[in-house]
């Protein structure tokens, strides 16, 4: 896709569409005269009627007839001129973008009114918008679509804004959303097309395009290291889909010591395993994996920005099936760190490959910091929807930030208490702990299962249950996997790596 700024006149611009953005507050902009004027009065005499409002993401399509270069003029609502931010802007724009691209307009063009907005945020910003607004998730319909990608997007300004800045933002923002792309991608494909060793392939691919070194531990190496929560889940898979531990290494910063290690869930399909789940919906289950997706999707956007940062993953992926070899309730596993977890229930599986995966990072990376994602808990839905992520932290300044590099990327993210008495829910009679704490505060004694695996490590967790994936297209969000916590992590990085 070409994203590029220019200042002119809005009757010259050569598009299948022109977005003219107007606040629903605030007098119309220059370019919203100029084109008012080739229209003869239309425009206005629309926002007279009150059919053209200026509410956030209202999009009304007007075709020029010819009176200007395009052959439509699409006028979107920014909501109130105050009330703009980044995230709305975005929002809006993804909207506008997904709405004109249904009807096969895929030259676009957006004019923007004067904004407080930052001219690199601008460029950031379109990009992503753009880009994550179109995508859609086709790969198994035979069927042609019925419309193509977006080629092409100019950004027409009112005033004269710096071109480089807005280049460098929308570089930005299109690895990022190029990123997102690629999480949404793994988390929408099916389980029998996205088994452990596919993501495997995905993060050598990713390393080979973003300079990030990969390292892939199977079954053996495992076994060697005693990895029992990892073994122990997979263990019906081991020989159609084996486990494997993805390992991906970014230096970018001097000195040889890890900045930022990110650990995410790759659970491929969870059944529940021989706690098995009900049938309705178990079919979002694919999506269980979306942790692990992101932290390769977010991999591959810190290698292609060059960040200043060291940069360690772990994905541990596996199945969690049921079966002859699976594990089962009561079993005792003795985890990396040496620690031994009672099993409760087998769908609590995602703490168990994840304090193997934590445990590994923090003994052999002894990373400055360390955030794990993962679709967790069911608690986590019932507790915070869809719209927000969950963080449990045993580090109160590396989880202020990383909150707000969720608020920076425009993504939602709520702190819960860890205090020490959630701990007792998940005492064990037979082993170290065990690995339920119980239906109350079900999200905080998962969260705190993980923390026993971290030692003194600075560390973050965020629970992606609810906003991993979701139902409905609204702004950047699509259907299915939403990428969810890329941005964000991106944006850490950054903020850790100085810029
Ligand atoms: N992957 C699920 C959590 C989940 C549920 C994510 C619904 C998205 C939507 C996880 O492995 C799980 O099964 N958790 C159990 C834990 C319980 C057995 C303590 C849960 O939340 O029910
Ligand atoms: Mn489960
Ligand atoms: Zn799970």
């Amino acid at each position: 896709m070409d994203i590029k700024l220019i200042t002119g006149d809005i009757n010259k611009i050569k598009a299948d569409a022109v977005i003219v953005s107007i606040f629903e507050d605030a007098e119309g902009s220059e370019l919203e005269k100029d084109l008012d004027k080739a229209l003869a009065g239309a425009v206005a005499e629309l926002r007279k009627k009150k059919e053209i409002r200026g509410k956030a993401s209202e999009l009304t399509v007007i075709h020029s007839l010819g009176k200007i270069n395009a052959a439509k003029a699409a006028i979107l609502g920014l909501g109130k001129k105050k009330e703009l931010d980044a995230a709305r802007l975005r929002s809006a724009v993804a909207d506008a973008c997904r709405g004109l691209q249904r009807k096969n307009n895929v030259e676009l063009a957006l004019a923007l009114p004067e904004t407080s907005l930052s001219v690199s945020d601008i460029g950031r910003v379109t990009a992503e918008a753009a880009y994550l607004g179109s995508y859609s998730y086709r790969r198994h319909l035979t069927k042609e679509a019925e419309y193509g990608d977006i080629k092409s997007l100019v950004v027409l300004s009112e005033t004269k804004l710096d071109k480089d800045e807005f280049d460098r933002g929308a570089r930005k923002g299109e690895i990022t959303a190029q990123a997102i792309r690629l999480a949404r991608d793994m988390a929408n494909e099916p389980s029998n097309h996205m088994a452990p060793e596919d993501m495997a392939d995905i993060a050598e691919k990713v390393g080979r395009e973003s300079g990030v070194k990969v390292e892939v531990l199977d079954r053996k190496d495992m076994e060697k290291l005693g990895m029992g929560g990892l073994l122990g889940v997979s263990q019906a898979s081991f020989e159609k889909h084996p486990p494997k531990l993805i390992i991906m290494r970014y230096k970018g910063g001097d000195g040889e010591s890890w900045d930022l290690a990110l650990v995410g869930k790759g659970l491929t399909f969870d059944t529940g395993g021989i706690s098995i789940k009900p049938a309705d919906k178990m079919e979002d289950m694919k999506f269980d994996m979306s942790g692990g997706a992101a932290a390769i999707a977010a991999m591959s956007a810190i290698g292609k920005l060059k960040l200043k940062i060291n940069v360690i993953a772990a994905v541990p992926a596996t199945e969690n099936m049921p079966g002859g070899g699976a594990y089962k309730p009561g079993d005792v596993l003795k985890m990396f760190t040496g620690k031994t977890v009672e099993v409760i229930s087998t769908d609590a599986e995602g703490r168990l490959i994840l304090a193997d995966a934590l445990g590994y990072l923090v003994k052999e990376a002894k990373p400055r910091a360390i955030i794990d994602m993962a679709t967790l808990t069911g608690a986590c839905v019932i507790a915070l929807g869809g719209i927000t992520t969950a963080a449990i932290t045993n580090n109160q300044p590396l989880c202020d930030k990383v909150i707000r590099a969720g608020s920076v990327a425009g993504e939602r993210i709520w702190q819960l208490p860890a205090y020490d008495e959630y701990k007792e829910q998940y005492k064990s009679d037979y082993a170290d702990i065990k690995n339920v704490g119980g239906r109350p505060a079900g999200t905080i004694t998962a969260g705190l299962f993980l923390g026993e695996f971290v030692g003194e490590t600075p560390w973050v967790h965020l629970d992606i249950a609810g906003t991993a994936y979701g139902e409905r297209e609204k702004g950047h969000l699509t259907k299915g996997g939403s990428g969810v916590p890329v941005a964000t992590l991106v944006s850490l990085a950054e903020m850790l790596a100085g810029e």
